[in-house]
């Protein structure tokens, strides 16, 4: 070493730029920001080359005065706050003063601005931080900021950059993320002198459609909740979507982007239930509450934010898209068949005369794409099915075979069963026309849904007359030890009765006529799995969708009209009844227009 040295100001400048001017994008983002918090109405995006050859942003903000311009460019220069008090409570989007002057520090810069007050407007240029004179410029009011060769003067910094496409998508991004943010804003993007997007003012969900896409918005459940001065909204995508299209995951705090643990956590906990784990969930949602609640001078970047009582927050978020998504299934609108089977209509035969395309072609079948994971059982009764039901002590509605005349009341919805389907589908007629049960499916979660509301509680136990006895491993007979009491609330009665022999005296009461033993050890399993009984409470629903599995009544077993009505009904009544507990949808509307499609039928 040498001594110690004050770095000269380009140096500390070129070093900041290290943390907030990562790449194009991350320019785009604070120019595009500046003119967010300059209040304009209109900005005009402009790029070549990915952004590494120029980024322009132009806006009718408020604009710089002449005599500030050169301070717009100084490090630690900034109009937006005056004191640590207004740190605390900071509303703009930038507050740091540091952008501009590290954008500067390595590239060339460009700035034309005129207030309102203003005869005329004035402008600026440095480059690698050099200022230049300020000149006069003919404008209208408001800021232009154009920032050329990235890097000029930092080749080790350069060599990051990627290729244009890469940096272009990202550029994009950080383009639709603002955009998101800001739909009371204008804007247009132009790539390459190519125009990429043009947004007018007009709402959240036409900023939305235009952004993430009409299927997105289509798909999605709408949330809106508030709790005092906490307020969240936007969409949440229906699990039987959320492995089409790209994952699209949009969070805002107060009109920022945010990449945060505490809000994530909480959006998978509210999908946990219904999507299937190794799917992700699709989202734009936005949360706005007092800005002295949440932290947002943690990162440069500004992505991440702290939040003062983020436990509240948390649970707040988890419901409020819980409840988004828990329609039952009379809520949820019907997803149609065909288009799930990839039957869209651009791919059935056109309607009106047959082409020879339609006439030769192969019959579309519905076998679907699904493989089955539940193993075919084909010994056990139907009579298990309704022993399973009355098992619940829930009103139940026998339905006699219906006429086509009262099919489908808007009281059920799901209409009545007219079939069985290999054991595995049960096929119901209702207004709209068929409809396509996944048995297990559909029973699986409604078991589970009741056995959230047993544990509530605590469940009940059902006795076994003769124990179930079976040989475990070390480590599970450990386990019983160990989680007694959880097992306990769960409603077994497990006990080892050998080194490495356990035996089962008693099942949950809801799930009496299981397999004891496989029940048992899937419920081991897991507890083996997610360790300590911290961890155990808190994956209490994997849990109990452990056990819901189980204990739903298995493919080919052979239901009568009377139990697949029970089903329809229990479904009707069931929160989430769309999806099985692993995310699976567990019906299709097929209705009589498909029907029709598919048959070349005009109506
Ligand atoms: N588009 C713009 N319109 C009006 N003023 C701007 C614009 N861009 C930058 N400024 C001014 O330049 C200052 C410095 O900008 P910046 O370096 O991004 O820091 P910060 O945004 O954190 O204040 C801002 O505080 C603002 O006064
Ligand atoms: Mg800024």
């Amino acid at each position: 070493m040498s001594g110690i040295r004050v770095l000269p100001e380009l140096l500390v400048s070129q070093i900041a730029a290290g943390e907030v001017v990562e790449r194009p994008a991350s320019v785009l983002k604070e120019l595009i920001e500046n003119s967010i918090d300059a209040g304009a109405s209109a900005v005009t995006v402009t790029l070549d080359e990915g952004g590494m050859r120029r980024v322009q942003v132009e806006d009718d903000g408020e604009g710089i005065a002449r005599e500030e311009l050169p301070l717009a460019l100084a490090r630690h220069a900034t109009s937006k706050i005056r004191s640590l008090g207004d740190l605390e409570g900071v509303a703009t989007m930038g507050f740091r003063g540091e952008a501009l002057a590290s954008i500067a520090s390595v590239s060339r810069v460009s700035i034309a601005s005129r207030t309102r007050q203003a005869p005329h407007g004035a402008s600026i240029t440095a480059e690698g931080a050099q200022l230049g004179e300020v000149t006069p410029a003919a404008r209208a009011q408001g800021t232009t900021v154009s920032v050329a060769d990235l890097y000029f003067n930092t080749p080790a910094r350069r060599k990051f950059l990627r290729t244009e496409a890469t940096e272009w998508a990202h550029c994009e991004e950080a383009f639709r993320r603002i955009a998101l943010a800001h739909d009371g804003v204008g804007f247009t993007l132009t790539h390459n002198a190519r125009a990429a997007h043009r947004l007018q003012p007009a709402g959240r969900r036409a900023r939305v459609e235009a952004l993430l896409g009409d299927a997105f918005v289509q798909h999605a459940a709408q949330v809106d909740a508030d709790a005092g001065d906490v307020r969240l909204a936007g969409f949440a995508v229906r699990p039987a979507y959320a492995a089409e299209g790209p994952v699209t995951q949009h969070l805002f705090v107060n009109g920022r982007y945010v990449r945060d643990r505490v809000l994530a956590h909480a959006l998978r906990e509210a999908y946990r239930d219904i999507l299937h784990h190794e799917r992700q969930p699709a989202y734009a949602l936005w949360l706005s509450l007092d800005p002295r609640r949440v932290d947002v001078n943690v990162h440069p970047q500004k992505t991440e934010v702290r939040f003062r009582d983020a436990g509240a927050i948390h649970q707040f978020v988890r419901h409020a898209v819980e409840r988004a998504l828990a329609t039952t299934a009379s809520e949820q609108p019907a997803v149609s068949a065909a288009e799930r089977l990839g039957i869209a209509a651009a791919q059935l035969p056109p309607r009106g005369p047959r082409t020879d395309a339609a006439r030769h072609g192969t019959p579309h079948t519905f076998t679907g794409g699904e493989q089955r994971a539940m193993p075919l059982d084909a010994e056990e009764p139907a009579a298990f099915y309704r022993r399973l039901f009355g098992a619940m002590d829930r009103p139940r509605v026998d339905m006699a075979p219906v006429s086509v005349a009262d099919e489908g009341s808007d009281a059920h919805p799901l209409g009545f069963a007219i079939a069985q389907l290999h054991g595995i589908y049960v096929l119901a007629q209702n207004r709209a026309g068929l409809v396509l049960v996944d048995m297990h499916a559909a029973h699986e979660r409604i078991v589970y849904e009741r056995l959230k509301v047993a544990f509530a509680e605590r469940v009940p136990v059902q006795p076994l007359l003769v124990p179930a006895t079976f040989a475990a491993e070390a480590l599970e007979v450990a386990a019983v030890a160990e989680h007694g009491e959880t097992l306990d609330a769960l409603g077994f009665d497990v006990s080892p009765i050998g080194p490495a022999t356990l035996a089962v005296r008693g099942i949950p009461a809801p799930l009496k006529d299981a397999d004891a033993a496989a029940l048992a050890r899937a419920v081991l399993h897991d507890i083996r799995e997610f360790g300590g009984s911290r961890a155990l409470d808190a994956r209490r629903d994997e849990l109990l969708a452990t056990m819901a599995c189980h204990g739903a009544v298995r493919a080919n077993r052979s239901l009568g009209v009377v139990e697949m009505n029970a089903l329809l009904r229990d479904m009707e009544a069931t929160e989430r009844a769309g999806q099985c507990n692993h995310g699976r949808p567990t019906w299709f509307q097929l209705t009589l227009a498909d029907l029709d499609r598919l048959f070349m039928r005009g109506r």
